[in-house]
């Protein structure tokens, strides 16, 4: 960045003017990284296999001063994922940012989890990144660059107990984000992928509701993290956002955990 621009609140301007597509951005940690890229200047498409979802950040990053539109896309579907990028490119003509989010949890072990459940985590948790990823490269090598985030999780850097179809494709996208890094690098396309411990957010209802209640997920949480607690979608957020923007202009093809310690246990 060259020179620095401040929004009328005073927030720095580091990603002014780039457009950013965000898939599964409609809840918790998509529309928190939505709502911060908005917030330091980029545009933001948000998509989600949920309109309505999507249409609502779109809606509040605009009442709150900042640039969204809205697409429904479901990143199982190649087509849906063409045409979120094809409507990026007819609209602003770029894009320089892709944080592609959307994940699947089907617990199990080897014996519980059938092969549809195996399918299904490979299909969303890897495939998925795979094309949305695929698509936006021959965009940023024309632009010059640009910056893509996959949501992996920290399941992705550790084992978890019970969760196979989770754990390996958490794993394998991992592995994705760093070998497109290792091949894009020259053209300036960095790939970082997200990794997460537990956020609070819709996601885990499954396994609140098998733990019993959300009393029950918090004393579990508290137990199992180092820092007894477990993250906001918006302290999530500010770890995409700096994957995001040159604040990280020298890394690619990391894994960067942000899980309050678990991964060290
Ligand atoms: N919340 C956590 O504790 C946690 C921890 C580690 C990693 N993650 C990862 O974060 C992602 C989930 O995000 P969240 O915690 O914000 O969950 P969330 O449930 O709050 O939001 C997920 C959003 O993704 C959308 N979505 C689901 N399937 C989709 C599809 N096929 N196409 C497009 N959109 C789809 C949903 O409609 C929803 O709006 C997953 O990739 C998950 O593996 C979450």
């Amino acid at each position: 960045m060259t020179d620095a621009h401040f929004n009328a609140a005073g927030v720095q301007q580091i990603i002014q003017d780039r457009v950013a597509v965000i898939t599964g951005a409609g809840s918790g940690i998509g529309r928190a990284s939505a709502q911060i890229l908005a917030r330091h200047g980029a545009i933001i498409v948000s998509s989600d296999l949920d309109l309505a979802s999507a249409e609502q950040t779109a809606d509040l990053i605009c009442s709150a001063g900042g640039r969204a539109t809205s697409i429904e896309a479901d990143v199982c579907q190649d087509a849906a994922l063409e045409k979120l990028i094809g409507y990026t490119i007819e609209k602003f003509g770029r894009l320089d940012i892709l944080h592609s989010h959307a994940g699947i949890q089907v617990e199990g072990t080897l014996e519980q989890i059938n092969p549809d459940g195996m399918d299904a985590s490979w299909q969303l948790n890897v495939r998925a990144h795979f094309v949305a990823a695929r698509l936006t490269v021959p965009h940023m090598k024309r632009q010059g660059g640009g910056s893509i985030v996959i949501t992996a999780s920290n399941s992705g850097v550790q084992l978890d107990r019970e969760m196979i179809g989770y754990a390996t494709s958490k794993h394998a996208v991992v592995a994705m984000a760093r070998q497109i890094a290792l091949d894009y690098a020259r053209h300036n396309i960095r790939v970082n992928a997200l990794c997460p411990g537990w956020v609070d957010t819709p996601f885990n209802a499954p396994f609140m509701k098998q733990m019993g209640g959300r009393a029950q997920l918090e004393c579990y949480v508290k137990e199992q993290i180092p820092m007894a607690r477990w993250a906001s979608a918006e302290e999530v957020a500010e770890a995409a956002l700096f994957l995001a923007s040159d604040r990280s202009s020298f890394m690619t093809g990391q894994a960067l955990v942000i899980d309050g310690g678990e991964c060290l246990r």
